[in-house]
């Protein structure tokens, strides 16, 4: 294992994103934003976090756990800025820098190769939930961004206990937990949302939907395939069964 907490974790961000890196490039490069967006899926939780991150032209944002590069690459083309993806998995982090033409760097949200204050706004989405040391993650994204700058999550947040069977590797905070962890770390907590992960545009749902079937059509055989089906699987049905909700938050350095 590399720097993340499970191997099912691995196969779900490494192989598959290597995998759909390549089902992009089979299927042309309208795809790129729809595949690429792992965990964050829904056009409206990026706008409505891109609406509140204050970017101007040439504000220096940061991505962290950027996976493939599809938030990141949305945020380029919907706002015109130039997202940095920081991302621990190799295969992702490499597809973002060649399916979108990003800056990208593998490494984990608790260790970032940047200065202090280096930007002005930066998002992190569905990673502090894939992270035990959340405390860590938050400590390096208050440091990397500069005063009164905002950071914008999506997190998974545990409405109560967890019934299982649970996606392997996951610790999905509580929401007051959260709050309590983004305050401590130097933020001001602002405005917050819970995310519809189902409003994004239907051929946005269709594009993602044809590149995990050409990935099924690829790979479906492999049992990396197979076992990040199931961690996707088991993290639908929680937040199907309501067990588990969609949280946006806006966070301000002080
Ligand atoms: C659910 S995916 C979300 C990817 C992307 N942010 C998106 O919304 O499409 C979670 C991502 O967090 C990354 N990740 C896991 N642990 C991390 C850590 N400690 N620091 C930064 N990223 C991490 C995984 O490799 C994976 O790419």
């Amino acid at each position: 294992m590399s720097e993340l907490e499970s191997e099912a974790m691995e196969a779900e961000f490494g192989d598959v994103a290597g995998w759909t890196e390549e089902a992009v490039r089979a299927l042309g490069a309208g795809h790129a934003i729809p595949a690429g967006c792992r965990g964050s899926g829904s056009e409206g939780a990026l706008r409505w976090l891109a609406d509140r991150l204050a970017l101007r032209p040439g504000s220096r944002v940061l991505d962290a756990g950027a996976g493939v590069g599809g938030p990141a690459g949305w945020l380029a083309a919907d706002r015109g800025v130039r997202p940095v993806c920081a991302e621990p998995m190799h295969t992702a982090a490499r597809a973002a820098a060649r399916l979108f033409g990003l800056p990208s760097v593998t490494a984990v949200a608790q260790r970032l190769p940047f200065r202090d204050a280096a930007f002005d706004a930066e998002w992190c989405l569905g990673v502090l939930c894939t992270t035990a040391d959340k405390p860590g993650a938050l400590a390096e994204l208050r440091r990397v961004l500069a005063d009164g700058g905002r950071l914008g999550l999506l997190v998974f947040v545990a409405v109560g206990p967890l019934p299982p069977p649970l996606p392997e590797g996951n610790e999905f905070p509580g929401e007051r937990e959260l709050a309590e962890l983004v305050t401590a770390a130097g933020f001001r907590l602002g405005e917050t949302a819970t995310a519809d992960l189902g409003d994004s545009p239907p051929e946005w749902s269709g594009r993602a939907d044809a590149v995990d079937a050409e990935v099924a059509r690829r790979h479906g055989e492999d049992p990396r395939w197979r076992e990040a089906q199931e961690q996707s699987r088991r993290v639908g049905r929680l937040l199907a069964d309501g067990a588990l909700r969609p949280w946006l938050g806006v966070a301000e350095a002080r």
